[in-house]
């Protein structure tokens, strides 16, 4: 049997080439220009220790308005006529610290979030908190216990996260680097909607193109979807705030942007298709543990994570609440960019999809870490189109986006590719955006080729998606067509669909390459 695919057994025993494999050297962690570290780089290189560096917050354009900086104001109607102004922070830390003291109900934490929020009053809800307590049986519940801890959590921030974080924002490529804990503060605090400025998201606000970072929009929804995501969110929190299981490693948040002009010419690339194994069984997180991961992400990225999404990318976010971060300082991803996160841990486990999505308990992290004290998860986010109707997808310049967008996530230019662990991917784009599987497939193969990486390809249960993938690329590998000349055959491909709309793609390149010399 072909090396393309395999039973669940056979496929423990593929050799797939995971990060730990990769044996790569890191040298010492470096402040760079384009590379923001939130802990002291010379007590991390000295003796590991994970201090926080010096610094302040800047309340500008290109930073992360943080909720205790100073200009951070909050203003409130006076015993006397007028108004009073104090630093919200004052206001924000004077109800954490009530919260933090004894077991609070969630009428306490509706009263604190909505103190320094009171523009929200008629429009928060607090509906799903108050059904997640009632329903979550009380042995399994550790909402009271934990909810102080988020509270401690949260009032440490000014202490442990001081340089100002930037904005990730479009046309530059930036990396952050910040630890785990640092991490856990800042979502505590988004867990309690502090962060300023980013509670509006009508077209001209401020922060428009970013994701949304406070969790209000999960507090109100009584669905039973969002009952599972509480779940997921209070077992993250609960494990990081206990002494024993505190995360101590790094993890790195990097936008990577490739100018236009450094983009492919697809219709000239000669390279042939790569190594692609294929199989039905599996997913990418868990079979493909150790490869770069893709995540199916919105150009927002983390899309519904905080509302009532539920698919790979939210399951995604809530089995490793880490990147629930990227939202705080990740703008809206262009079609030349991708986010890539190295070193984010894994809480929970989950069953079932969608609406059938359960957590389904803790996870006890296994995986070694790299020099850097990240875990040997990558993971890449990119975005591909949602065709609103699928035929839109069958036209040359949305090929080319969808090529450019899998080119950007699975190019890595810091280590010769066969330093770099193989691609964990699937139905990319093919669920919530309506995309063609095997015309998304290709899409990815071409993409992997150009740059240099072989692919390992879920079909999520999908036996005949299996099948036609692994018939197309032994067809395709035969005849030698190199990725260049699948561009081509796409654009013949399009021009006939155009006028024929039941032509499905298998059966196009079946009788293109049968046509075409051996
Ligand atoms: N492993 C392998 N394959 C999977 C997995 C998994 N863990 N989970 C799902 N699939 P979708 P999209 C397969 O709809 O179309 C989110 O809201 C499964 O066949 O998540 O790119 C984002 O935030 C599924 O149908 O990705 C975006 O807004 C298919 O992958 C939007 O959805 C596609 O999964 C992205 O939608």
């Amino acid at each position: 049997r072909s090396e393309t695919w395999a039973t669940r057994e056979e496929l423990k025993s593929w050799h797939l080439r995971r990060a730990q494999d990769c044996k790569v050297t890191m040298g010492p962690l470096r402040y760079g220009p384009s590379h923001t570290i939130l802990i002291d780089v010379k007590d991390f290189n000295h003796d590991g220790k994970l201090n926080t560096v010096d610094g302040r917050p800047q309340w500008d354009a290109a930073h992360v308005k943080m909720p205790y900086s100073k200009e951070n104001i909050f203003m409130s109607k006076g015993f006397l006529l007028g108004t009073d102004k104090q630093p919200r922070w004052n206001v924000i830390s004077k109800h954490l610290k009530k919260l933090h003291k004894g077991s609070p109900t969630v009428a306490d934490i509706e009263k604190a979030i909505m103190s320094y929020n009171p523009q929200y009053q008629d429009s928060w809800s607090f509906a799903g908190l108050q059904r997640y307590v009632q329903t979550i049986p009380k042995q399994e519940s550790i909402f009271s216990k934990v909810i102080p801890k988020i509270a401690e959590l949260a009032l440490r921030l000014p202490e442990w996260v001081k340089r100002a974080i930037p904005l990730l924002q479009r046309g530059r490529s930036h990396a952050i680097t910040l630890s785990q804990m640092q991490i856990a503060a800042l979502l505590a605090n988004a867990f309690f909607c502090t962060f300023p400025h980013r509670n509006t998201t009508s077209r001209n606000a401020e922060y428009a193109e970013y994701p949304t970072i406070n969790f209000s929009s999960l507090f109100g929804s009584t669905s039973p979807m969002v009952m599972e995501k509480l779940r997921a969110i209070l077992q993250y929190f609960n494990t990081v705030t206990c002494e024993a299981s505190r995360p101590s490693g790094l993890v790195t948040f990097q936008r990577c942007c490739i100018p236009d002009a450094q983009l492919p010419d697809w219709r000239g690339k000669d390279e042939l298709l790569g190594n692609i194994r294929v199989t039905s069984e599996g997913t990418i997180e868990k079979e493909g543990k150790g490869l770069l991961q893709v995540d199916f992400a919105c150009n927002l990225v983390g899309g519904g994570v905080l509302s009532s999404g539920l698919v790979q990318e939210e399951i995604l976010f809530l089995m490793n609440p880490e990147l629930i971060v990227a939202r705080l300082f990740t703008e809206k991803l262009n079609d030349n960019e991708c986010l890539r996160i190295k070193g984010a841990q894994q809480y929970s486990e989950y069953s079932g999809y969608s609406k059938s999505f359960e957590w389904s308990g803790s996870h006890r992290e296994v995986l070694p870490r790299d020099d850097w004290r990240r875990l040997q998860r990558q993971i890449v986010a990119i975005d591909a189109l949602n065709f609103k109707h699928p035929n839109e997808q069958y036209q040359k310049n949305k090929i080319k986006r969808e090529l450019n967008k899998a080119f950007v996530g699975f190019k890595e230019e810091d280590h010769s590719p066969n330093k770099l662990p193989e691609i964990a991917t699937g139905n990319w784009g093919c669920g919530a955006f309506h995309g063609d599987p095997i015309l998304k497939a290709l899409i990815q193969m071409m993409a992997a080729a150009v740059a240099k990486r072989d692919l390992v390809f879920f079909t999520f249960g999908d036996k005949h998606l299996e099948k036609n993938l692994r018939k197309i690329h032994t067809i395709l590998t035969e005849h030698k067509l190199a990725v260049g000349d699948i561009y081509v055959m796409l654009e013949f491909y399009c021009v006939e669909r155009a006028r024929k709309q039941d032509l499905d793609l298998c059966s196009y390149i079946r009788t293109y390459t049968r046509n075409s010399p051996l």
